[in-house]
């Protein structure tokens, strides 16, 4: 397979493309299999009342998630170009241009408070490797959290540690090396996921948090967390702000959208689920609350490690995986601004890493403050992290989406997107008629809803 560094070397060079079907799946899914999965899936489902949630979560995924990513690609891969260059490319002199400029701002958001928590699981990386767990009861497990977090540098140093090696694979191409291991690191990360379900369902008492993941009690849904759960299915994609139409356009012309969305889709929840499935045994058996917040998984693991034989070494791999799945996210998002600065605003590629990561490094480390040390860095009553994952996921990602697959449903031309999807006629899109119908109607119009219904601007 080609490297990112190479497809992103353009200007006189040609463009270059993934050289398989599953390269661009391995890619694909390396970016949205992340933190968003182990870490903001369980917190976020744990927040809003568990199987009501997972079900609506699910019911966006399949309606709303799929058709925009196969929309995203179709943009990407019928362009060859970026987010901003794809739309001049469709709609020269108009200004759908703005859905990259809104990529851009979520972009920055995103790495922002992402990289934050991924500076906390290289934090527990070193309590792994240093044997922090085994021997812990759960209080002290929850202490070294609330340590950790108490600590004035600890928590920036390793956002600072987490934002540098982002950077520097970026800046070192991102596939050679990144896309050669994850093709191998991702499906041990699986197997270990699964390991660990197995664990956390033959706890004492696990049967409780089964039941609250996958028994919807729908008292708990309102409008908000309708949205929630929205925002939640596009963050775990990584969809809505232009990362797809990136990687769809180094798709090559004979490759099959429909399929190789699905399986994106596919591998993304299955990880979400099995995630969910290790966790929420293991917070009833262990007396912590599924509400905790953006602590869950770090409260909840190490104690499964601390009682499981060869948590030692299950705790590291874990940890370990964790922080490279991360990483193939944040390089995801990374790229989508470097494109921009680098093509769009003709930096060195070079400077335009050093400047998005700075950017990022800087509004990481008041995200990061923001959520112990100093609340007073927040907007009305929620902290900068807070608002920082509220905004990009609830809102821009979703009116991403939206102005996405209208664009494509009612822009884009019915003869080129049926030649896009089938690439010319080679394969079957037994699809199409329920994808088109979703896209020029069902999705819009949910989305909307949803939209302005969670942010209480429409009731009913
Ligand atoms: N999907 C990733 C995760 O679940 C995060 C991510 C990568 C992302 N690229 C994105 C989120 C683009 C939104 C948009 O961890």
């Amino acid at each position: 397979m080609k490297t990112v560094s190479q497809i992103n070397n353009k200007g006189s060079q040609p463009r270059d493309s993934f050289g398989s079907k599953f390269g661009f799946i391995a890619a694909t899914a390396g970016s949205a299999v992340g933190l968003g999965n182990i870490w903001r899936f369980p917190y976020i489902t744990g927040e809003n009342g568990g199987g009501a949630f997972l079900l609506i979560y699910l019911a966006f995924i399949v309606i709303i998630g799929l058709p925009v990513m196969l929309s995203e690609l179709v943009i990407g891969r019928s362009t060859q170009r970026n987010p901003f260059g794809a739309f001049r490319k469709l709609k020269p002199g108009s200004k759908w241009f703005l859905i990259g400029i809104m990529g851009i701002a979520a972009a920055f958001m995103i790495n922002a408070f992402y990289s934050v928590v991924a500076g906390w699981t290289l934090e527990y990386l070193v309590n792994a490797i240093t044997n922090q767990f085994s021997g812990k009861n759960t209080g002290e497990i929850t202490a070294l959290f609330t340590n950790f977090q108490g600590s004035a540098w600890r928590p920036v140093f390793w956002l600072l540690v987490f934002v540098a090696v982002s950077a520097s694979v970026v800046l070192a191409g991102v596939q050679k090396g990144i896309e050669k291991y994850t093709k191998i690191l991702m499906p041990v990360l699986l197997v270990l996921i699964v390991i660990l379900c197995v664990r956390s369902v033959t706890l004492p008492n696990s049967a409780e948090g089964l039941k609250f993941l996958f028994n919807p009690d729908f008292s708990k849904i309102g409008p908000s967390t309708i949205l929630i759960a929205l925002g939640q299915a596009f963050f775990s994609l990584s969809i809505g702000m232009g990362t797809l139409i990136t990687y769809g356009s180094y798709m090559k012309r004979n490759e099959n959208l429909g399929s190789s969305a699905t399986s994106v889709v596919f591998a993304d929840t299955l990880i979400a689920i099995l995630a969910g499935v290790a966790i929420f045994p293991a917070v009833f058996a262990f007396g912590i609350s599924p509400a905790s917040g953006p602590d869950l998984v770090f409260l909840t693991l190490p104690n499964i490690f601390a009682r499981m034989g060869g948590g030692f070494i299950f705790g590291l791999l874990f940890f370990f995986l964790l922080v490279v799945a991360a990483l193939t996210s944040t390089i995801s998002i990374l790229e989508v601004v470097v494109a921009y600065f680098s093509e769009e605003l003709k930096m060195s590629r070079k400077a335009a890493t050093l400047l998005a990561s700075a950017g990022i490094a800087l509004l990481g480390i008041l995200c990061s403050l923001s959520l112990y040390k100093v609340p007073e860095i927040s907007i009305g009553n929620t902290n900068l992290f807070g608002v920082l994952e509220y905004v990009s996921s609830n809102i821009l990602l979703p009116l991403g989406g939206l102005l996405i697959v209208f664009f494509v449903a009612w822009l884009f031309g019915k003869d080129k997107l049926k030649n896009e999807l089938s690439s010319n006629g080679k394969y079957k899109i037994g699809y199409y008629a329920i994808y088109r119908f979703i896209i020029k109607f069902l999705a819009p119009l949910a989305i909307a809803l949803v939209f302005l219904n969670g942010l209480g601007i429409l009731t009913f």
